[in-house]
């Protein structure tokens, strides 16, 4: 019978503890150098996954804190360029006061685990998606207290969400508005509107500004490719891709039943995670689409997509997201001025309005002409 493991790791044993003190010494740095070297490569991994998972990052504009009297000289909120710019935005326009009870009125795993970050006293949270409410149970339950409450409702509903405890000192929108489209089309104008009786004493609304159909930016010429075709397969799958709306929309939406006390923008900073992730969106929604040629052609069109973004660098900043702060008022007695974008804010899907639709080549006078012509 030959050597046991045992006596294979007892001779291995032995062999070490008769080692000169010399080689111990040696061993023993070379295993601590390779141990540190490891929880080293482990803390950058993770270090480098958050960063792709943080897709937006602060730009710091000029100005002032944002204040009603100043904010349309500019009055942009400065906020430091680390984990999440948007909610620590919010939380320094909250600060000193306390969040109390918090409604989430379109959530995410984004903003539910902001939620369960701060120190509220209860918190409602509300998707319009039953799968995502299981979804978001499933890896958040165990950190929900009793009288915290996730929920499926759409805010097209007038009866949703009415009856006792229905205020909450602070009603967030995050990335609501752009999503309407897809649960509630048609139903944005009336959204904030809907939301009013909710507010006991802050909104928060962030968005992303829509993309523009056309830029010279090299990333962003891409990133409009990329969501475009997105768009086109979710259309075509028969559902409702979201359609994000710009700041002053936003702020022309909001002037009859709110004060805006702070505005902030943030380029926002698209990773190639974040980017890949939209092809692959698309990619979903292929199996859906009828016609097997132009699920054909979707697909070689995705993959040389994927292609040319791996052949890029990234992160790449393009387009701006947007906080803005608000306070309910309960009725105003004159007509409210018209909130306006800060100095600097820059919508390059509204800059190219006063070019498009019409190339430069084809003006409306010449077709007029024409018109005049055939009568
Ligand atoms: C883009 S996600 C919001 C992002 C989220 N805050 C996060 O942390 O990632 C939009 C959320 O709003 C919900 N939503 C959109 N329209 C809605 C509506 N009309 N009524 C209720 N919820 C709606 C969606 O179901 C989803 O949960």
């Amino acid at each position: 019978m030959g050597p046991t493991e045992k006596d294979v790791l007892v001779d291995w044993l032995n062999w070490l503890a008769h080692l000169p003190p010399k080689f111990k010494m040696v061993l023993a740095t070379v295993g601590a150098v390779i141990v540190v070297s490891l929880l080293l490569l482990f803390e950058l991994f993770r270090l480098k996954l958050k960063a792709d998972g943080n897709k937006r990052k602060a730009v710091v504009p000029n100005g002032s804190n944002g204040l009603t009297k100043e904010w349309t000289k500019g009055a942009l909120e400065k906020i430091s360029a680390h984990s999440c710019p948007i909610f620590d935005g919010i939380e320094r326009a909250q600060n000193p006061m306390p969040w109390g009870s918090v409604l989430d009125a379109g959530t995410g795993s984004h903003s539910l685990e902001w939620i369960l970050s701060i120190e509220t006293n209860r918190w409602v949270a509300i998707t319009g998606d039953r799968k995502r409410q299981t979804e978001l149970e499933r890896e958040y339950a165990s950190k929900f207290r009793e009288q915290d409450v996730l929920t499926t409702g759409n805010w097209r509903d007038p009866e949703f969400l009415k009856g006792q405890r229905k205020v909450f000192d602070v009603v967030l929108a995050d990335y609501l508005l752009g999503s309407v489209d897809a649960y509630a089309p048609f139903f944005q104008d009336r959204l904030f509107d809907r939301l009013h009786p909710h507010v006991g004493r802050r909104l928060y609304i962030t968005g992303a500004e829509p993309l523009p159909d056309h830029t010279q930016d090299p990333h962003g010429k891409i990133i409009v490719e990329i969501h475009k075709t997105r768009d086109a397969c979710i259309l075509l799958a028969g559902e409702r891709p979201y359609r994000e709306y710009p700041l002053d929309w936003v702020l022309r939406h909001v002037k009859h039943k709110f004060r805006v006390t702070h505005v902030s923008f943030f380029e926002t900073s698209h990773t190639r995670g974040f980017v890949e992730t939209q092809i692959s969106v698309a990619e979903s929604k292929l199996h859906k689409i009828k016609d097997q040629s132009l699920r054909k052609t979707m697909k070689g069109h995705l993959n040389e997509l994927r292609w040319r973004v791996r052949k890029m660098t990234w992160p790449a900043e393009f387009s701006h997201d947007y906080v803005v702060c608000l306070e309910p008022v309960e009725s105003l007695e004159e007509e409210a001025e018209e909130p306006k974008v800060p100095e600097g804010y820059r919508s390059e899907v509204q800059e190219q309005r006063q070019v498009y639709p019409r190339d430069e080549h084809s003006s409306d006078s010449e077709t007029s002409d024409e018109e005049k012509k055939d009568k």
